[in-house]
């Protein structure tokens, strides 16, 4: 089976990578990819956004099933848009993924079906926005109400930090946010939940702590991720139910009610408060780095998976998961999140010698015309380990991470602290 798979980052280099491994995959194609999906599909660098000229391509090589990775494509309508052309694709439609284009989408199904989350108001004037934060209390939790990357988000301590973040989506740092979202602040704990759905049925699909924050002790400016580990600390068998229960089904259903379905990956951002979950936003896709964490754990053969969905026969297939421990270090380029070099290169890859329970997965990189590789983005390298123990898969990473010893880059020696003791 010929397909291909869209997007640049860890997470597309991880789904490539478990593709590659089946055995009913022929041939890989991955739109633009990077250098570590160079190594094992066919990288061609062609504007996702012009769907025309993908689709042409897509019908030219007889590609079979399409991967839709990142969330810009899914929620501009890319599904819609192949599935016309009777192009086999792997994601939500546009309608579906309004869950993260619009985060007022998501509050309104929330207010309507019950849904836990965080009490909220929708401003669409500077002028009441003001006026509201005037009157409440700190810690607020601000959003613009578009893609922002996970950056249009601020948490603000007191009425001069809210002043400043409604100005500045107000004002289009953001894009064109016509409204901005005003939270309470929840105090808890984090997790990402994921589950993937066929349209009918659903299956569960691991949980992971990320953490966001670009210094140690998760600190400092939010990212798109510095590392993660899988299993979350928090899950249990009656957590998993509770989430279910009042979060995921409550949402199909209202999706249903709106007259699509969901098929695609699911992912729940979650504030877990005194064992009761709160939905604090909806991807309608993996989350990176929490997808290079997870995918390694699972035993079968993804691309069955894939076409289970695409063919709404995820009832008919078992889902078999590594009890191991997984977790995964960023390496990202030096001033990340803020300005950083680009062109750098990235030597002694080769020097590091995996088994097979460690990987690396490249994001932000591509292979020079000579064949060295450099880093381009913010993001460079997932590095990747599965163990019996969290403690064993960080010393293996370190490991790894030290004989690269890229001077370029910098990552968190922290990860997975809430679940290695020191
Ligand atoms: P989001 O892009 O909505 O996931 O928000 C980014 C980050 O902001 C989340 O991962 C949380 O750490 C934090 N956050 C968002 N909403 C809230 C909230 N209502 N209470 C506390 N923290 C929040
Ligand atoms: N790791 C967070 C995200 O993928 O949005």
């Amino acid at each position: 089976m010929i397909v291909g798979i869209i997007g640049s980052g860890g997470r597309e280099h991880a789904i490539c990578t478990m593709l590659k491994s089946s055995k009913k995959v022929s041939e890989l194609y991955c739109f633009p990819g990077n250098a570590g999906t160079s190594k094992i599909a066919k990288n061609i660098d062609l504007n996702v956004d012009d769907f025309e000229k993908l689709k042409n391509f897509i019908l030219e090589k007889k590609i079979e099933l399409v991967v839709v990775g990142p969330e810009k494509p899914l929620v501009d309508g890319i599904v819609d848009y192949l599935e016309k052309f009777k192009i086999k694709v792997f994601g939500p439609k546009k309608l579906a993924s309004q869950l993260e284009g619009s985060k007022i989408f998501t509050k309104k199904i929330c207010e309507k079906y019950n849904i836990p989350t965080a009490k909220f108001g929708i401003f669409d004037n500077i002028h009441n926005a003001v006026k509201f934060l005037k009157k409440s209390k700190y810690p607020i939790v601000i959003k613009a109400d578009n893609l922002a990357s996970g950056k249009g988000v601020y948490i603000c301590d007191n009425e001069e930090e809210s002043m400043n973040a409604v100005q500045e989506i107000f004002q289009g740092k953001f894009g064109d946010a016509k409204n901005v979202l005003i939270e309470e602040f929840l105090n808890g704990e984090e997790m990402s939940f994921f589950v993937i759905s066929d349209g009918i049925s659903i299956q569960n699909f691991g949980t992971a702590q990320d953490h966001k924050r670009v210094l140690e002790g998760d600190k400092g400016k939010n990212t798109g991720g510095m590392g993660a580990y899988s299993p979350s600390r928090l899950i249990t068998n009656e957590l998993e139910k509770k989430i279910i229960k009042k979060i995921i089904n409550p949402t199909l259903k209202a999706l249903k009610e709106l007259g699509t379905n969901y098929k695609g990956f699911l992912y729940a951002g979650l504030m877990i408060v005194d064992n009761e979950p709160y939905l604090i936003e909806y991807n309608v896709r993996m989350g990176d780095p929490e997808c290079q964490t997870i995918l390694p754990k699972l035993k079968t053969d993804l691309v069955d998976v894939f076409l289970s969905c695409c063919e709404q026969k995820l009832n008919q297939i078992k889902l078999d998961w590594s009890n191991k421990k997984s977790l995964c270090i960023v390496l990202c380029s030096k001033g990340y999140p803020d300005k950083y070099k680009k062109n750098i290169e990235i030597k002694n890859l080769d020097k590091i010698k995996l088994n097979s329970n460690d990987y690396i997965f490249h994001a932000g990189t591509f292979k020079n015309s000579d064949n060295k590789i450099s880093a381009m983005g913010g993001r460079v390298l997932n590095f990747v380990s599965l163990s019996e123990e969290f403690v064993n898969a960080k010393k293996n990473i370190l490991n790894h991470l030290n004989i690269l010893n890229w001077s370029g880059g910098f990552f968190r020696k922290d990860i997975g602290y809430k679940v290695i003791d020191k």
